[in-house]
């Protein structure tokens, strides 16, 4: 063999043994609806072997993994079986709401990073529970609030933190729809927790509170209906009959600095939207259409509202244009760079645990029918 072939064959296997080096070993906890998107994504990626799964539900896991094409992965009955008889690098949390906590917890526990689907969980102690057990294991754990990703998204950031609209105090955001009620695990207090809050809701609050820097809330007077989705007016019978969780929502939140949030979210309500989002300062105000910023879009073009010269003028930013990947691919491999760079968590649970706080204190208020204080136990 020559030098020359030599060296190129000593090349490639030193490449070959880089990539194998750098290969991660994946699982997926829970293989419904949105693990579709997390398995979609670690397919296109060289760097990742997704070796195992599991599902409460005989059976779904193996059918999962059949529809995807994907061989040679071990089937656990839950998470505790996967973590227990794995070497991981990393699982993906796709379970509903409501076994968040415990899935996270115990892969934490276990020295495994997390990529965890939105909502955090539940309750503000669950998170708090979490975010204990991400700093006794130091290891990566991130929120799966992909529409941060979105050009438009981080514009509305970018204006903000511009500094173009003076001091933030007033914020008006949410949003939904006049029909839309999901169904599945969605509906149900034993495995949702919560409705339209845990489902769309907390995207309006990741959008402006990652705007402005995720302040933290100190007061909450909040609201919950569910009179569209227990009715089977609105609803097919066999869902509403067991409608449990709320299908709207409306708060009034005060924020350190000084800041008011103005929020409510709909699944259903006899209107098309309840507003734009706004933003108001004292040296411009921002409008967002009515978004669905859970979808990572905007409704329309976005308005800055100034005055120049002494003239009140209005700018318009026009819709950005996403390039390359899809957010959810962007979603799970700036997770899966953290672990490999030692970064920080693309979406940190320091600034989701406000996200929960107030979406956990908006159901408080609501089931005490006040004003109530924002208590987040020490971490
Ligand atoms: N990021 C997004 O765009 C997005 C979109 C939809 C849903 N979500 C979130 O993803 C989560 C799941 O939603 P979905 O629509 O896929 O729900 P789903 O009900 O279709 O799937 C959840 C699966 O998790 C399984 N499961 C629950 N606990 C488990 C456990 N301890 N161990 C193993 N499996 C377990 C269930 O059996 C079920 O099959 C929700 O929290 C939802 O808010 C995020």
């Amino acid at each position: 063999m020559s030098d020359a072939v030599l060296s190129q064959f000593t090349q490639q296997v030193e490449e070959e043994k880089k990539v194998s080096g750098r290969k991660l070993k994946v699982g997926i906890i829970g293989t419904g609806w949105i693990a579709e998107s997390h398995i979609e994504s670690y397919l296109e990626m060289d760097d990742v072997e997704v070796v195992a799964m599991a599902d409460l539900i005989p059976g779904k896991a193996e059918k999962f993994a059949a529809r995807y094409g994907v061989e040679g992965v071990r089937f656990y009955p839950s998470h505790k079986e996967l973590i227990d008889n794995e070497q991981l690098d990393a699982v993906s949390v796709c379970t509903y709401n409501m076994t968040h906590a415990e899935c996270t917890i115990y892969a934490l526990e276990h020295g495994v990073n997390v990529l965890l689907e939105k909502p955090m969980c539940v309750t503000t102690e669950e998170a708090v529970e979490i975010m204990r057990a991400e700093k006794k294991s130091g290891k990566i754990l991130s929120i799966g609030f992909q529409p941060r990703l979105d050009e438009n998204m981080k514009m509305v950031k970018q204006i903000v933190q511009s500094g173009i609209l003076g001091k933030i105090y007033y914020i008006q955001t949410g949003g939904g729809r006049r029909r839309g009620i999901p169904n599945s695990t969605f509906i149900e207090q034993k495995t949702a927790g919560i409705g339209a809050m845990g489902d769309i809701g907390c995207y309006s609050l990741d959008m402006v509170l990652n705007a402005i820097g995720y302040p933290k809330p100190l007061t909450v007077t909040g609201y919950t209906s569910g009179f569209f989705g227990a009715n089977p007016k609105y609803n097919n019978p066999a869902d509403a009959a067991r409608f449990n969780v709320e299908d709207f929502a409306a708060a009034f939140v005060r924020l350190e600095g000084d800041i008011i949030l103005d929020f409510r979210i709909s699944w259903a309500m006899h209107i098309d939207s309840p507003g734009d989002t706004v933003i108001l300062g004292t040296e411009g105000a921002l409008r967002i259409p009515a978004t669905e910023c859970w979808n990572g879009s905007i409704g329309g073009p976005m308005t800055i509202y100034s005055d120049m010269a002494g003239n009140q003028v209005e700018t318009t930013i026009p819709v950005c244009e996403n390039h390359g990947k899809g957010l959810f691919y962007k979603k799970v491999r700036s997770f899966l760079d953290a672990i490999l760079e030692g970064g920080e968590a693309p979406v940190p649970t320091s600034q989701i645990i406000y996200n929960q706080a107030i979406i956990d204190h908006i159901v408080k208020s609501a089931k005490l029918g006040k004003e109530i204080e924002v208590v987040i136990p020490e971490i």
